[in-house]
C-alpha cells in the first residue's frame, strides 16, 4: 500500500518564527521538511541556504530534504548534508555528468534524488533511475510558491510510475507544486508517495493549526482519493 509522505515546504511557512514552527510540524507528523534551495540563476528566485537546515536540525528529529534549484549543485552537495539534509535532489536540468553527482551525494551520506522540471522529457530520467531513492516530479516551472499545477503533470506521474513498476526500481515518487487535496489524490492514485505541502495545503492560511491541519489534510486526500476513478487497482 503507498503511503502519503507530508513533506511542508519551508519556504511556505512563517520565517518570522521558523523554531516554532518546525516543533509545530513535528508535532502535526510531518515525515519531513523540504527546503526549496534557489541561486537565481537555474530558477529566477533566491530562497533558503545552509542555515535554514541547520536551524532546523537543532529544533526538530524531521529529515531534511534539500532540493537544489541552483546551476552548478556538485559545488554544494557536502555543505548540504554537514547542515544535516538527509536527502539532497538535484535536477536533471543543471546537472552536466549527472551520475558522478547522484554517487557524490551518496558518498557524502545523503539519500541522492533527481528533480526534472514539467517541459524535460521524462527520458531524460531513462539511465538515472537506478541511482536515486527518489524522483521529484515538479508539477509546476519551479522558482515560485502559490502557482497551478500544469495539467500535464498527472500523466507523467502515470508514465513515470508504470516505468518504475516495470523495471521494479525501488524509487518513491514525490510531488512538488499546486498540491492541494484534489490534485493530490489524482497524483496519488497515479503513483505518487512524497507530497511537498506549500501554500496550496496547510500554509494557505497564516496561523494555522497544524496539528489539525495536517492531519486533515491526509484524511481528505485519502477520501477524494478513494471517489477517483480506479486508473489501476489501488497499490
Ligand atoms: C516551486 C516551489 C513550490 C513550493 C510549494 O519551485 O518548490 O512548489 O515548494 O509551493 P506551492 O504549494 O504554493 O506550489
Ligand atoms: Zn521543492
Amino acid at each position: 500500500m503507498k503511503k502519503f509522505i507530508a513533506a511542508p515546504s519551508v519556504m511556505c511557512a512563517d520565517l518570522g518564527k521558523l523554531e516554532s514552527e518546525f516543533q509545530a510540524l513535528e508535532a502535526a507528523g510531518a515525515d519531513e521538511l523540504h527546503f526549496d534551495i534557489m541561486d537565481g540563476h537555474f530558477v529566477p528566485n533566491i530562497t533558503l541556504g545552509f542555515d535554514f537546515i541547520r536551524l532546523a536540525r537543532r529544533c526538530c528529529s524531521l529529515p531534511c530534504t534539500a532540493h537544489l534549484m541552483v546551476l552548478h549543485p556538485e559545488r554544494y552537495i557536502e555543505r548540504f548534508v554537514e547542515a544535516g539534509s538527509a536527502v539532497v535532489v538535484v535536477h536533471v536540468e543543471a546537472c552536466r555528468h549527472p551520475h558522478r553527482v547522484l554517487g557524490q551525494i551518496r558518498d557524502a551520506g545523503a539519500s541522492p534524488g533527481i528533480a526534472i522540471n514539467p517541459a524535460t522529457p521524462l527520458t531524460k530520467l531513462n539511465h538515472l533511475l537506478p541511482e536515486v531513492d527518489r524522483v521529484l516530479l515538479m508539477t509546476v516551472d519551479p522558482g515560485y510558491a502559490g502557482q497551478t499545477i500544469l495539467p500535464i503533470a498527472f500523466e507523467r506521474v502515470r508514465i513515470l510510475h508504470e516505468n518504475v513498476r516495470y523495471h521494479r526500481y525501488d524509487l518513491k515518487i514525490e510531488v512538488d507544486g499546486n498540491v492541494n487535496v484534489e490534485n493530490a489524490a489524482r497524483l496519488a492514485r497515479f503513483g505518487a508517495e512524497i507530497f511537498v505541502l506549500g501554500s496550496a495545503s496547510i500554509f494557505r492560511t497564516p496561523g494555522t493549526d497544524y496539528t489539525e491541519a495536517l492531519p486533515a489534510f491526509r484524511e481528505a486526500v485519502a477520501r477524494e482519493k478513494t471517489g477517483i476513478q480506479q486508473y489501476e487497482a489501488p497499490c
